[in-house]
């Protein structure tokens, strides 16, 4: 059960690698690259097949880090009596282990509003050529760069949680 333990420590934190890392690899390359002249008339056409093609990967990173991080915290951290009577909520663990979920739970939800919905729509209008695109574009990309801030502050808060306490 040990090993089992230590696999899932490893895989929930390759796909938080996967995740954030993906991100910051958007942010931090693929844009500035897409800013070259020479492929500033495709940039939105690139940005789209990067971002669909990123899909699949952010929300299987996304099921991992949940299936494993529950797994992990059964394993260490709790069981399910101190989670359903409150207690564990009021452990200074807790209390931030409190603060991951909410933060999840917004990241989780920002994204889907991304992938599903602004995205897609964003996608469309400029297709269509619809006056609409650049501000639909602009709301895609700043949720986008929310979703990386608050994944940024679920990684510190991690941290926190396994060695602050
Ligand atoms: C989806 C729900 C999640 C749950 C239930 C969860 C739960 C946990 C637990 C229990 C640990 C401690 C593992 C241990 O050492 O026993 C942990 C560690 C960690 N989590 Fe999560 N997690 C979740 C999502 C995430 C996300 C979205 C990220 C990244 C954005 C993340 C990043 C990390 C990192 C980097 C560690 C390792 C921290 C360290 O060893 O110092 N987790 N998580």
């Amino acid at each position: 059960m040990r090993a089992l333990y230590l696999a899932s420590v490893a895989l929930h934190i390759l796909a938080a690698a996967l995740w954030v890392g993906g991100m910051l690899f958007f942010v931090t390359v693929v844009l500035p690259a897409l800013s070259h002249p020479s492929l500033r008339p495709s940039r939105s056409r690139i940005i789209e097949h990067v971002g669909r093609a990123f899909r699949p990967v952010a929300w299987s990173a996304l099921a991992t880090l949940l299936v494993t991080g529950t797994f992990n915290l059964f394993y260490r951290w709790t069981d399910w009596d101190s989670i359903i009577t409150g207690n564990f909520w009021h452990t200074p663990i807790g209390n931030l282990f409190g603060w991951k979920v909410v933060l999840v739970t917004a990241m989780v939800a920002l994204h889907a509003l991304h992938d599903f919905w602004l995205g897609p729509r964003a996608a469309e209008a400029l297709e269509r050529g619809e006056n609409s695109a650049a501000t639909l574009r602009c709301h895609a990309s700043w949720a986008g760069r929310l979703v990386m801030i608050i994944s940024i502050a679920v990684v510190v808060l991690a941290v926190t949680f396994v060695r602050g306490c």
